[in-house]
């Protein structure tokens, strides 16, 4: 299938894609993991990092580049944490069709607690929360034993802008998937399985 998924940061995006590409199959096309793989990467347009940490928009030439040669080399895919203003809506409208646009519906302070409270596995890329899904060990990745850190945009400062940059840029793209038959919103302030069980019903039933 292709999925879109969609919702504001800390929702739950990352959390559900990693269980669509285990239970489908399919890639995960991530720009926001994309971006921090190529963080101080110089361009045109400097560096992505300095965007991020920001709570800005990385500028969408840079973006839409990352999405058009992942989806390429996909057959089926989730996509995550794109399409995030009107221009990169129709990049993607150009480039795919999508079987299914899941919404994780999640309020504010929701948000700012999931966030700040994250830490994430720099080896392997696992992903918890110091309350809500804490490792067997403090500070130590369940999966692979390393560290877990603080993503860099994860201090409440931070997620403070990257929520105000999500209500002035992004929210008007979930309006534009709304409405059409693809789309799906779902609860996402249930516990984890829980939005599973309802994400996998809304694939099953459109994939
Ligand atoms: P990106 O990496 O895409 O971040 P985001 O959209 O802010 O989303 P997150 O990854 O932070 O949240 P998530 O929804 O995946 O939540 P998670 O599952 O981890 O983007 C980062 C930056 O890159 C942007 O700010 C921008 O600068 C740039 N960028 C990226 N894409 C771009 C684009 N298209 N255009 C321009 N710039 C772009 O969950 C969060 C926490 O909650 C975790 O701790 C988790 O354990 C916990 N949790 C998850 N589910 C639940 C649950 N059901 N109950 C309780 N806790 C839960
Ligand atoms: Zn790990």
């Amino acid at each position: 299938p292709r999925i879109l998924i969609l919702g504001a940061p800390g929702a739950g995006k990352g959390t559900q894609s990693k269980r669509l590409c285990e239970a489908y199959d399919i890639e995960h096309v991530t720009t926001g993991d994309a971006l921090r793989a190529n963080k101080h990467m110089e361009t045109e347009y400097g560096t992505p990092a300095e965007y991020m940490d920001a709570g800005d928009l990385v500028p969408d030439p840079l973006v839409n580049e990352i999405v058009a040669a992942a989806l390429e080399e996909a057959d089926g895919f989730v996509l995550d944490g794109y399409p995030r203003n009107e221009s990169q809506v129709e990049f993607l409208a150009d480039a795919t069709d999508l079987d299914v646009v899941l919404y994780l519906d999640v309020s504010e302070e929701e948000l700012v607690d999931r966030l700040t409270g994250r830490r994430v596995c720099p080896e392997c890329g696992a992903s918890y929360h110091v309350e809500f899904n804490p490792p067997a060990e403090e500070g130590v990745c369940d999966e692979c034993g390393a560290d877990l850190v603080q993503r860099d945009d994860d201090t409440e400062e931070t997620v403070r802008d990257r929520l105000e940059t999500y209500r002035e840029n992004t929210e008007d793209v979930i309006e534009h998937y709304r409405g059409t038959d693809a789309f799906v919103e779902i609860d996402g302030e249930q516990t984890p399985d829980d939005v599973w069980a309802d994400v996998k019903a809304a694939v099953d039933e459109r994939a």
